[in-house]
């Protein structure tokens, strides 16, 4: 399975903090926020990821992450000339994504929680249709919205009703068979002129091929869009690294756990970022398997 980070868009809500930076670039309490949806599908274990940005600011990702050999996977970039909605990421990435199936996160969006590696090895299994999730909030009007019935089937889902059937919102993480590609490039803009990915997932539920997870109490979904939204994360993040002291999207650790990188690659890293407490929690994890 291949996989693409979109990390385009204006940021306009969060001006004038992204008039010059690209909002996925900033700081999520210590590291940039794109670590996050980045190490979500590292943890499915997919290995070759397609990058898709802004032609400002695709540049200031390929110096950030490279090629990604240093943490044993493949990054590839493409730029998205204007912002044409989420469903144009599979028309972009059409080359990229080739005969496999694919999984598409957004660049802000931030999950976290102890069942999370299962959730996401399940999904990635997938073999025809599609799996999405459903993530309960307290006002679900500016997202996706995904109505089940009492057996937590599909009913609708719908993008940004005034009037929500329910409180689940469709958090930004999709993974979907080849069909995608076609299907992406079937569907109408919307109102607001965008390539919707809820009409992805219409077709999908008329296809009768969508699952839909529901996620429980126990995960941590952020987005963050918002001032305010960006700094809840960043508090939560420092809450959980300081109380556990395990970090939340560490690529690193993520790439030696799975096995992409070995323990004197880690160790090299650690050792380049040494005045870091990030570079020392690199170091001690090398230190643990002496
Ligand atoms: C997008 C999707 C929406 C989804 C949300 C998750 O909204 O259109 O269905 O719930 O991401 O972050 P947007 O960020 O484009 O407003």
């Amino acid at each position: 399975m291949k996989g693409i980070v979109l990390a385009g868009g204006k940021g306009s809500r969060l001006y004038p903090i992204t008039k010059a930076v690209s909002k996925q670039l900033l700081p999520v309490y210590d590291k940039p926020l794109i670590y996050y949806p980045l190490s979500v599908l590292m943890l499915a274990g997919i290995r070759e990821i397609l990058i898709i940005s802004t032609p400002e600011h695709t540049p200031a990702y390929e110096s950030l992450l490279g090629d990604g050999s240093w943490l044993g996977i493949e990054l590839r970039y493409k730029v998205q000339s204007a912002p044409r909605g989420l469903a144009d990421a599979f028309i972009l990435g059409e080359d990229f994504i080739g005969n496999e199936n694919v999984a598409l996160i957004l660049g802000d969006n931030i999950f976290y929680g102890q069942n999370l590696t299962n959730i996401l090895q399940d999904a990635r299994k997938l073999k025809k249709g599609a799996v999405i999730f459903g993530y309960p909030v307290k006002d679900a009007r500016s997202f996706g919205v995904v109505e089940f019935d009492e057996e937590y089937r599909v009913i609708s889902i719908e993008e940004k009703p005034e009037k929500p059937k329910s409180n689940y919102a469709v958090p930004g993480l999709y993974f979907y068979d080849n069909k995608v590609v076609e299907i992406a490039k079937s569907i109408k803009p919307s109102k607001r002129q965008e390539l919707e990915i809820t009409a992805v997932n219409n077709v999908y539920l008329e296809r009768g091929e969508i699952k839909v997870i529901p996620l429980g109490r126990g995960m941590a979904w952020f987005d963050t869009g918002t001032p305010e939204s960006l700094l809840k994360a960043a508090e939560y993040v420092e809450a959980i690294q300081l109380r556990q002291g395990f970090y939340i999207a560490c690529l690193e650790e993520i790439a030696w756990r799975r096995g992409f990188i070995n323990t004197e690659q880690l160790r090299a890293i650690g050792e380049k970022y040494n005045m870091t407490e990030y570079g020392q929690y690199l170091l001690s994890l090398a230190n643990e398997h002496n």
